[in-house]
């Protein structure tokens, strides 16, 4: 494509981009569309000639998009968010062009220098420590991978990495039963297998985890000859949004010698709020902590900040220095190539600097605060009404209930045939969770462009489909 083709090109994308992102509220949020079905429209091989731009758009249009699940809709309550920005876009958009690898220091000295500056930014403005080393991560479960594999590295004296894990004792991963899939497939990947993953038991009221239960475990592995490695723990667990207590966790994993990692991929984003800072009480303590602020920090997908007390034992643990990959740099100058399992990096630095930038950290703690002040009121609303019952504490902007009225039956299938219901609808967008083995719906609250009458709008619609199911 020529350069002044491009040029025309990209012009009329901004515009299809500001419209969609002033015209999302139109889409039902989870795609209508039955499997196969945009498969179907596109041809089995590829074609052979050049196409045009214009027709490629028109197919866009015509076959993709309703097969889009519009993650950045108000109303997109689903999951976790996966928040997109105005200047977070346009900083993709230079990440796009410039298409630098950002490996090297040398490879792109300016992703390499904004990385370390922006991760120190982010650093200072949720309250960790000061001696925590940021690197981004295209994901959470990269960075949880990283604590696991330096976990594995330290408890060996680096021999699996020298001689592979044959003949060792079985090395040992302790997280609770709330903890996301993440770690069990890290574990997994790292060579550990998922039956040395201790889900170690969660207080009933708060979901978090007992200490006195992570004690026993690893006093009753070490007394059957297995090697406690890591202790993976929570802020903000994906289900109900559990809060490990820090404190007391991270000193049994300090007596007992764990690497220990804190998964705050959720919620660390809130740590941006003065108010919520407490949650970090006893982080001192832990050598790994992430959250993605492409879930809640109004950046896009991938950006993971990863911190690390000791970095020289994750390099430990990764680095691999083929004479391809040598510079005359190095060891002056951080490589990131090191501090993480793919070689590869984008320019993920400059979407941070934009939207911090862009919105001012105030800008950013306006935008949480209202989500969670929202949760609040839904909390409130949720309450109130006779026919629905809260099935767990609020966490910050997330809410777990179901739909009990008098006289039904089986609930976990009425909520099923709910959840189904309200998601068919296309209004807006829930999932399912399961507390203490019973089917519940979660609502959190988290996107870019949310208002609080979209909050209020989808509460209303949801009752209004519940009441009219069948029971
Ligand atoms: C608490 C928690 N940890 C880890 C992950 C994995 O995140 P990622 O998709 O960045 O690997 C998630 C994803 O939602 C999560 O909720």
């Amino acid at each position: 494509m020529e350069i002044e083709a491009f040029r025309q090109h990209a012009h009329a994308m901004v515009d299809w981009m500001a419209d969609y992102m002033a015209g999302v509220e139109r889409f039902p949020v989870r795609a209508q569309t039955a499997p196969g079905t945009v498969a179907a429209t596109v041809p089995a091989s590829p074609p052979q000639g050049p196409e045009s731009i214009a027709a490629i758009m028109s197919d866009f249009e015509r076959d993709i998009l309703p097969g889009v699940t519009h993650w950045q809709h108000p109303r997109f309550f689903a999951y976790f968010p996966a928040n997109s920005s105005p200047p977070s876009v346009l900083a993709e958009m230079l990440t796009a062009t410039i298409g630098a690898q950002c490996m090297l220091w040398q490879t792109s000295p300016a992703g390499t220098e904004l990385e370390t500056r922006v991760t120190e930014w982010l650093r200072q403005m949720i309250g960790l420590p000061e001696g925590l080393h940021g690197v981004i991560q295209d994901s959470a479960s990269s960075a949880i991978l990283c604590a696991i594999l330096t976990a594995r590295e330290r408890a060996t004296g680096w021999r699996v990495n020298e001689s592979g894990m044959a003949g060792g004792p079985a090395i040992v991963v302790y997280t609770s039963d709330q903890t996301h899939s993440a770690t069990e497939k890290g574990a997994k990947v790292a060579g550990l297998g998922r039956e040395n993953v201790r889900l170690i038991e969660t207080d009933p009221e708060t979901f978090a985890m007992r200490p006195q239960a992570l004690e026993a475990a690893i006093l009753a592995d070490k007394a059957a000859g297995r090697l406690p490695a890591c202790l993976v723990a929570n802020l903000g667990a994906t289900g109900v949004g559990a809060m490990d207590d820090l404190e007391a966790l991270g000193a049994i994993a300090e007596a007992h010698g764990l690497f220990a990692h804190v998964d705050a991929a959720w919620a660390g984003s809130a740590l941006i709020l003065e108010e919520h800072r407490h949650l970090l009480r006893g982080v001192e303590r832990f050598d790994s902590f992430v959250f993605n602020p492409h879930k809640w920090l109004m950046t896009n997908f991938d950006c993971s900040a990863h911190f690390v007390k000791a970095p020289e034992d994750l390099i430990r643990t990764l680095s691999i220095l083929p004479p391809f990959l040598q510079s005359r740099e190095h060891g002056a100058v951080i490589d990131y190539r090191d501090w993480s399992v793919p070689l590869g990096r984008r320019f993920r630095a400059l979407k941070l600097w934009f939207v911090i930038r862009s919105y001012g950290v105030d800008g950013l703690k306006r935008i949480i605060r209202n989500h969670i002040a929202w949760a609040e009121d839904l909390e409130r609303r949720i309450a109130a009404a006779p026919d629905f019952d809260l099935m767990a504490p609020r966490q910050l902007s997330l809410l777990n209930f179901r739909f009990a009225p008098a006289g039904a039956g089986d609930l976990d299938a009425l909520n099923g045939r709910l959840l189904e219901a309200i998601n068919d609808d296309g209004f807006t967008y829930l999932t399912q969770n399961r507390v203490k083995g019973q089917f519940t719906i979660r609502f959190q609250i988290g996107q870019t462009a949310t208002e609080a009458r979209h909050v209020t709008e989808a509460w209303d619609r949801v009752r209004t489909i519940a009441r009219a199911l069948p029971l």
